[in-house]
This record gives structure tokens, sequence and C-alpha cells, in this order.
């Protein structure tokens, strides 16, 4: 007798602003990432974003992470049929100490809609973070909603800002006037702004010389 198997469940996520986006961000990434290396994605979420990049950039190594270990399964099924792109790391921003090992110097970061949904010391956090394993002169690209000079460049924006607020306190969208300062405070200098679709940026920043 044949053997009946359940239908096995798909750990695959989908965020559908993931799928909306991703083909802009890919635009500036060819732009500014080195033709070469290892590019660390900090909250990965779905694993959507580096499945893309990665199929599309295969001369690059991709590291995707997440603090959250519940969507390792998720990026690992979407990254499954692509071998430049390692397992997931567990990172939160705000830790201290990245474990990305002495060997994992990064020659790129990447980081989407993380900032404004996360408390300031996870921006904090990653720039620290980033400061420590980014190679000199790689960049860092910043994905999301911004502030211009304290003040919301759109009205939906500031509706979202709202509902950000609203859902945590600690959470919002951020200013790029003082994203820019804190990294300028970590030797992260600000090189270029891509404006996106639907009133987002791609902020650019560059490791300075230790
Ligand atoms: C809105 S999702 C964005 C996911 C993906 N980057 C994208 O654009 O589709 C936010 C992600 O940030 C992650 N995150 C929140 N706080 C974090 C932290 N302190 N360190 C690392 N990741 C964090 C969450 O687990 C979640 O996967």
């Amino acid at each position: 007798m044949s053997e009946v198997r359940p239908p096995l469940e798909d750990p695959r996520l989908d965020y559908p602003a993931t799928q909306r986006n991703r083909e802009a961000i890919l635009a500036v990434l060819r732009e500014v990432l080195p033709a070469q290396g290892t590019v660390l994605e900090l909250a990965s979420g779905s694993g959507q974003h580096v499945a893309f990049f990665a199929s599309a950039l295969p001369q690059l190594r991709w590291q995707p992470s997440d603090h959250d270990p519940s969507v390792f399964a998720s990026i690992a099924a979407w990254t499954a049929d692509l071998d430049n792109v390692a397992a997931p790391l567990q990172i939160d921003a705000t830790s201290p100490t990245w474990p990305l090992g002495p060997d994992l110097a990064c020659d790129a970061v990447i980081c989407a809609n993380m900032i404004h949904i996360s408390p300031w010391a996870a921006c904090l956090g990653l720039l620290d973070g980033v400061s420590g394993c980014l190679r000199e002169a790689g960049p860092l690209c910043l994905y999301g909603p911004f502030m211009r000079g304290g003040v919301h460049t759109a009205p939906s924006n500031e509706a979202f800002d709202h509902s950000l607020r609203s859902r945590d306190p600690s959470w919002g969208v951020r200013d790029l006037d003082v994203v820019e300062q804190a990294a300028a405070q970590r030797g992260l200098v600000l090189d270029r702004v891509f404006e996106m679709p639907a009133n987002n940026l791609t902020v650019v920043l560059r490791r300075t010389k230790r």
C-alpha cells in the first residue's frame, strides 16, 4: 500500500511590501555594492529580500540575520537553492557583540525597514555593530521612511509614524539628520541618498578609515 503523507507546511513567510520594493532597492544595490565580498543583511525578516538580491548578484556572498529566530525557517526556505547565501545568524542589533567571528568582516551591510519598527537603541546598536564589522569604505544601506530636517516628507509617512508610535511609543520614523549625526560619531559618513517609491529612501553611509 502506498504511503499517504500529510502536506508539509510551507515555512516561507510572504511580506507583500518586500515584493513591491525589491526591484527599486536592487537597482540601488547594483550601484553601491562592491563587485565581490560578503554582504551582511540585518533584520532579514521573511528572507525574500536576501533571496532576490543574492539571485541577482551571485558574485557576492550573502549573510542573512535577524534577532527573531522564528523567521529562520522562512529565510532558509526562500534561499534553499542559492549557494551564495549562508544560514541565517541570530543578531540583535542592540547586542554589544555580534556573533560574526573574526573571519566575517563585511564588505557591505544592508538593513531594510528595521530602524523605525524598533526602539531608537536598535538604530544606535546597528550603527555601533556596523562600525565594528564593516571594512573601510564599505557601504551601509538603510532602506525605509525618514523625516528630513525634522519634517515628514509625505502625509502618508506622518500617518505611518503615528500608527507606529501608537503600537509602541519607542518606535517611529527616524530623522535622517539625527541618524547621520549618530552614524558620524561612529565613523560612518553619509555618502548618498536615493529617493525611492512610496516616499521611502535608501540611505548609503560609508565606513571611514579607523
Ligand atoms: C518590518 S520587518 C522587515 C523585514 C525585511 N527587512 C523587509 O524589509 O521585508 C522588521 C524586522 O526587524 C527585525 N528586528 C526588530 N528589531 C531588531 C533588532 N533589535 N535586531 C535585529 N533585528 C530586529 C524583526 O524581527 C523583523 O524581522
